[in-house]
């Protein structure tokens, strides 16, 4: 039997489209509240993310790649934060009133965009000790996409140097960040001079400017004889001069999405990888977390009627992640 908490309702405000399409489609609407399935909690959210991919899904791309006919109206969003309102059966390890955070792409259930969320409850984690909710509702789809790619992908260990190809970005910096306290020596390779200042904060041991800097010298000045491993969040030729500064037969790898692909160099083949959140890549996440919050940049927030705006502000020049405010 479900638990819910005091005040059951029965409709939500949801930011819906009704067929793939432009930020023109972003529509607010009243939608039907989810209800929890086996296994599933409910969260109230007061935030969520805006996804870098969040345009593709809004036209269909991911539907076409995998297939799939979706329903409408659909919600977007993939990621936030709220309090948890009801609990579905055989949930042992969630409790109605607890704080917390999610990562879910391409929700089944529906997505962020809404005053409610239903999700698996092993992709649900409390929201770490000295982070905002803000902080919480935008890091997890980045956050863990960037753990994957660090530690399955390219399997970074302690002592190795890093290049980070869009270390002022949304998985970019917290990609510095995990990999430092992975114990990897890492160059930042930022955009431009803010974007320089919030790599070095992230901890990077030296933060270059790729749109002013040739990647190859920021490279030279760092590790003479070639780097370890590249993790790149943006491509282009600055992200293929980066793949070129890993010292032949190391690592270099990037998120599906990452346009124009990075181009091997002299033994080393750029290697893609998918984020993928799921119970255990969480648990690692939340573990190398610990009791030492992440430094999450929030650069913007929207209002729910906003989002249009929101996926309009993906393509400017911004540090971090932008937010919903749901409530
Ligand atoms: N497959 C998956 O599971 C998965 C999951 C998450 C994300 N992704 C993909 O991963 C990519 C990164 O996502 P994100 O959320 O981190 O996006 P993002 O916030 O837009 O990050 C990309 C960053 O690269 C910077 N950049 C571009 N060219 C640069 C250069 N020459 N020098 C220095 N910095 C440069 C951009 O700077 P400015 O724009 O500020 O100039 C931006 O900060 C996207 O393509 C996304 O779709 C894939």
């Amino acid at each position: 039997m479900a638990t819910r908490d005091a005040g059951d309702i029965a409709t939500m405000r949801a930011v819906v489209i009704d067929r793939f399409g432009g930020p023109e489609q972003l529509r607010e609407r009243q939608v039907p509240v989810p209800s929890p399935g086996r296994g599933q909690v409910v969260i109230r959210l007061e935030k969520a993310g805006v996804g870098a991919w969040d345009p593709f899904e809004r036209e269909g791309g991911y539907a076409e790649m995998q297939g799939t006919s979706p329903s409408f109206p659909y919600v977007l969003g993939s990621e936030g934060a709220g309090t948890i309102s009801a609990v579905g059966d055989a949930v042992t390890n969630r409790a109605v009133g607890e704080r917390v955070f999610a990562a879910s792409f391409l929700n089944p259930t529906g997505g962020f965009y809404a005053e409610y969320v239903c999700v698996d409850a092993g992709l649900v984690a409390p929201v770490p000790a000295g982070m905002s909710t803000s902080q919480a509702a935008v890091m997890g789809g980045v956050g863990m996409t960037a753990l994957r790619g660090l530690q399955d992908a390219l399997e970074v260990r302690s002592g190795e140097t890093l290049l980070v190809h869009g270390a002022s970005g949304a998985m970019g910096h917290l990609a510095v960040q995990l990999a430092t306290r992975l114990g990897a020596r890492v160059l930042a390779v930022a955009s431009g001079v803010d974007g320089v200042a919030l790599a070095t904060r992230a901890g990077a041991d030296l933060s270059i400017d790729g749109r002013a800097v040739p990647v190859a010298d920021g490279a030279r000045r760092f590790s003479a004889d070639g780097l370890d491993a590249a993790i790149l969040t943006a491509g282009g030729p600055e992200a293929d001069a980066a793949v070129a500064a890993v010292k032949p037969g190391g690592r270099a790898a990037y998120p599906t999405g990452v346009q124009p692909e990075p181009a091997p160099a002299l033994g080393v083949e750029p290697q893609a990888f998918n984020g993928e959140p799921d119970a255990k890549l969480l648990e690692r996440f939340v573990g190398l977390i610990g009791d030492r919050p992440l430094d999450v940049h929030v650069a913007r927030e929207f209002t729910l009627d906003q989002i249009p705006a929101a996926h309009h502000a993906l393509r400017e020049h911004h540090l971090g992640k932008l937010a919903i405010t749901v409530a």
